[in-house]
Formats: structure tokens, sequence, C-alpha cells
């Protein structure tokens, strides 16, 4: 099979590039490397392992060369979280949707016959129950959880149109190797920097919030599972089932690294979810997919990670 992935430097790509080679697939990477890193990628690049097309999702006739000979496209080039798209409400439009609609029209006229998209938990805005299957109501709150809301939509219209099997992984908190520290980015890549650091840890609100967190190497097998599984178009939530609160979290890390720093609460934040949990009966059901790596187990892999890589 020869795959391509948008967003193959990213930190979620990366992994799946990293999967896809030792399943024996040929792979393609389009990306433009503005969030993402080469470093997750150069070996495979050195040793031509991969094509790496330098590019951007927003050029349709780039997009349109970079779908040529492909089987699967794995769609993850996306301006990526809430605050960095109520910063830039326009990039994120354009680059998640237009980006989007820009793959499908590659993929059409290159008979490209299936899409797995990189979706997210934040099209469904405010969270009203305690565990979240995919039937939630969709109330997206923030211009990315639009966009990422808008480019699902946009996947189902293509394949009622076109011949294409369109599957989105609606992806909750997910960490791992190849996470590194953006001030825009998730809580485990923050507390590591700051554990390190040796500062402490900011918690907005008491700490008693939880979240569902899903080791990145589980995400690359959901991706690739639901790639060879699953042919027909559907919606799948991506968690594991199981949430901790982020008092809990921040003990943990500074256990696993050894060093205590302590942690200061500051007043909770506006638009803040204060429960987060998937229901991932769907995908499990339908594909067979469970996730695998137990929370303490990726945390010590993923701070040993970001020991040897990250702290200078
Ligand atoms: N990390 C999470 O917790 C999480 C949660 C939900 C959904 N997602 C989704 O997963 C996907 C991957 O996210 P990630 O966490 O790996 O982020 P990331 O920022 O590491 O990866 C995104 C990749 O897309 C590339 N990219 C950005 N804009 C581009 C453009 N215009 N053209 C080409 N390439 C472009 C970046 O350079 C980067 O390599 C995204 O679609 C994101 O919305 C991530």
């Amino acid at each position: 099979m020869k795959a391509l992935v948008t967003g193959g430097s990213g930190f979620i790509g990366s992994n799946l590039v990293k999967l896809l080679l030792e399943e024996g697939h040929d792979v393609r990477v389009l990306d433009n490397l503005s969030s993402g890193h080469i470093e997750n990628i150069a070996s495979y690049i050195a040793n031509n392992d991969i094509e790496f097309v330098a590019g951007d999702v927003r050029d349709a006739d780039m997009v349109a060369r970079a779908t040529e000979n492909i089987d699967v496209v794995y769609h993850m080039a996306a301006s990526v979280g809430r605050q960095r798209s109520i910063d830039n409400p326009a990039l994120d439009s354009t680059i998640n949707l237009v980006g989007t609609v820009n793959v499908l029209e590659g993929m059409r006229k290159n008979n490209v016959g299936k899409i797995v998209y990189s979706s997210s938990a934040a099209i469904f805005g405010e969270l009203k129950e305690p565990s979240i299957d995919e039937n939630h109501v969709q109330n997206a709150d923030s211009p990315y959880g639009v966009s990422k809301l808008a480019a699902e939509k946009m996947i189902l219209s293509y394949s009622g149109i076109h011949n294409i099997t369109g599957i989105c992984l609606r992806y909750f908190n997910i960490y791992g190797n190849n996470q590194r520290y953006d001030a825009y980015g998730n809580v485990i890549p923050i507390f590591a920097k700051r554990i390190y650091d040796n500062e402490k840890l900011t918690i907005y609100g008491d700490g008693e919030q939880t979240r569902d967190f899903v080791n990145v190497s589980d995400v690359a097998r959901a991706n690739y599972i639901s790639s060879i599984k699953c042919n027909e178009t559907d919606v799948f939530n991506l968690g594991s089932g199981s949430s901790i609160t982020i008092n809990k979290l921040a003990e943990m890390l500074q256990e696993i690294a050894g060093i205590k720093v302590g942690v200061d609460y500051k007043p909770e934040r506006v638009g803040d979810v204060k429960h987060c949990k998937a229901d991932a009966s769907k995908i499990e059901r339908k594909i067979g997919f469970k996730v695998e790596k137990e929370l303490e187990e990726g945390l010590v892999e993923y701070m040993r990670w970001y020991h040897d890589i990250c702290v200078k």
C-alpha cells in the first residue's frame, strides 16, 4: 500500500509514519513544517525510506500532485488548538477546512478511495455527559472546533457524492514521544518542561478536573487498523475510556522524573471543561481497536524521551 500522510513530520503524524514503515508500506509525507519537526522523520528521509514533499495543504495544485498514485490518505495537517484558533481564526479555517477540501479534490482527481481524518473531541464544545459517545451534541465553541467539525462534514459529504470512504477519528487528549513543548500545547509537555526547568506547575482551578489521555502509539495503531479494516464511511471517538485528575497527573509526572516542584493554583479559565472522558466502545465494537498502553507506562516512556531529546 502507498500512503500519503499530511502533517507527517508532526507529533502524531511522525508516529504513524514509523508504524507504516514497520508494517512494510510505502509512505509519502506532505508537510510545510509550520509546527512539525524535520528531526521526527529525518532518518527516514536520509535513508530514502519515505518521500518527503515540502508543501502546504492550502496549495491545491501541490496537494493534487501529492495525491497521485496513493491508496490511502491519513490527513493530519492542521492548525492545532483552541487558543491558537482564537488568536488566528482565518488561518485556522483556511488550513483546516480549505486544506481538507484540497485533499479531497486531489483524491477525487487521482481516484484515491480512502481517507482517515484526524478529528478532535473539540467538535463537541461543552461536554454535557460524563462519558462522551459519538452521538453527543456537537456544539463546537472555538474556531478550531468549528473547522475540525466542518472538515469532518466535508469528508462525509464527499463520501456521499464520490467514491471515497471517509473515516473520522475524534481524538481526546493525546500524549507521547515526539510531542514537544508548545505554548499553545497540551498539559503533559507543558508539565514536563516545567518539571525539568525546576519551576512550579500551574493548575487552573482546583485540579480535580479530569481528562482522558491516550498514548500516541495507540493513535497511530487506530489510524492504521481503521484504514485496513473499515470499508464504510464512519466517525469514531478515540479515547481510553478512563480519565484522571490533573492533580494526579501532576503528582505522577513529578514522581516519575524524581523532581518535586510543587503546584501553583490559579483561577479556573473560562471555557475549560470540567470532566472529559470518551466512550470508546464503538471503535472496539466495529473495528476491534482498543487502547493498550497503560497511562503510567506511557508517562514513564514519555518523560524519558522528553529528558533525552528536549532537555538541554
Ligand atoms: N495532539 C492532540 O491531542 C490532538 C487532539 C485532537 C486532534 N488532533 C489532531 O491531530 C492532528 C495532528 O496533530 P498533532 O498534535 O500531531 O499536531 P502537530 O502540530 O505536531 O502536527 C500538525 C502537522 O501539520 C503540519 N501542517 C500544519 N499546517 C500545514 C499546512 N498548511 N500544510 C501542510 N502541513 C501543515 C505541521 O507542520 C505539523 O507537522 C491534527 O489534525 C490535530 O487537529 C490532535
